[in-house]
């Protein structure tokens, strides 16, 4: 199907649907500014083991190594802006379709572009925890001091490491926005994907989840993902681009 034919037949599937869910991945940070994971040449796993530097056991062996590593992603994700693909999500959700986004994303951009209903499934970076004493600090000040002097940010009241409230490998999903992610799934009649490589579970198995109960769903992906051939709608299409385009259909109608 060429791109243009599917992004009329998803503005046709969204235009009837009033149980959208989005669910997003880094793909649709990547016009922000933000890296993606796994893109080819660009993506940040290309050239650092995630399980060094991203995973629980890493931090804990080594906080200096995880915090080298999200140094050069803090700075773009705090100037980051949300991008035309975050605004059309927001534009479904004020016309009453979307009932929900799911993210991977610890960008907080669904968020800072007005989503209302937004289940942030591997954390964001509002809050920091202390390793020791659990104590929880917002991370605004804490990040915009770390940019400032690079050091490993500490525990105002033991000396601990804090640790941004992101879930590493190894971590638990916040069980109670999981729940609510695979609540919206059920009951979505239409699940629309974008940017994401569907490789990470347990997040990945929400999409499979939906199909499960009915919904059609609809993957805007720049790569193939795994879950292609259960999609209703592929668009291999830029998600800064195509959203927008399925959002201009829909008003056209609306
Ligand atoms: N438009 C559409 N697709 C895009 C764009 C774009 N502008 N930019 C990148 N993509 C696609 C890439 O082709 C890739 O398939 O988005 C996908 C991003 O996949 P990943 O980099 O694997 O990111 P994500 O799926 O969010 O990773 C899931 O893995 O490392 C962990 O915790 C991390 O949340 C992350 C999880
Ligand atoms: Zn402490």
């Amino acid at each position: 199907m060429m791109i243009s034919e599917a992004v009329q037949a998803a503005a046709d599937l969204l235009r009837k649907s009033n149980s959208v869910v989005a669910f997003t991945g880094a793909g649709i940070s990547t016009p922000s500014g933000i890296p993606d994971f796994r893109s080819p040449h660009s993506g940040l796993w290309n050239d650092v083991d995630p399980m060094a530097v991203a995973s629980i056991h890493g931090f804990r062996q080594n906080p200096e190594a995880f915090y080298t590593w999200i140094y050069p992603l803090a700075r773009l994700t705090i100037n980051a802006r949300p991008n035309p693909a975050h605004e059309a999500l927001v534009y479904l959700e004020t016309l009453g379709k979307l009932n929900a986004v799911i993210t991977q994303n610890i960008d907080m951009l669904h968020t800072r572009a007005g989503n209302k209903v937004v289940y942030e499934l591997h954390g964001h970076m509002r809050e920091a925890t202390c390793v020791h004493c659990f104590a929880v600090y917002p991370a605004e000040s804490l990040i915009t001091q770390f940019l400032n002097d690079r050091r490993v940010p500490r525990c105002p009241s033991c000396g601990s490491v804090l640790k941004p409230n992101v879930i590493l490998f190894g971590e638990q999903l916040p069980i109670r926005q999981l729940l609510a992610a695979q609540d919206a799934a059920r009951k979505a009649d239409v699940f629309l994907v974008v940017g994401s490589s569907l490789e990470v579970a347990p997040a990945s198995d929400i999409p499979v989840l939906a199909k499960r109960h009915g919904a059609q769903i609809i993957i805007v992906n720049l790569e193939p993902t795994p879950l292609d051939p259960l999609a209703h709608i592929v668009i291999r299409g830029d998600a800064a681009e195509v959203l927008p385009q399925i959002t201009a259909h829909i008003k056209a109608r609306v």
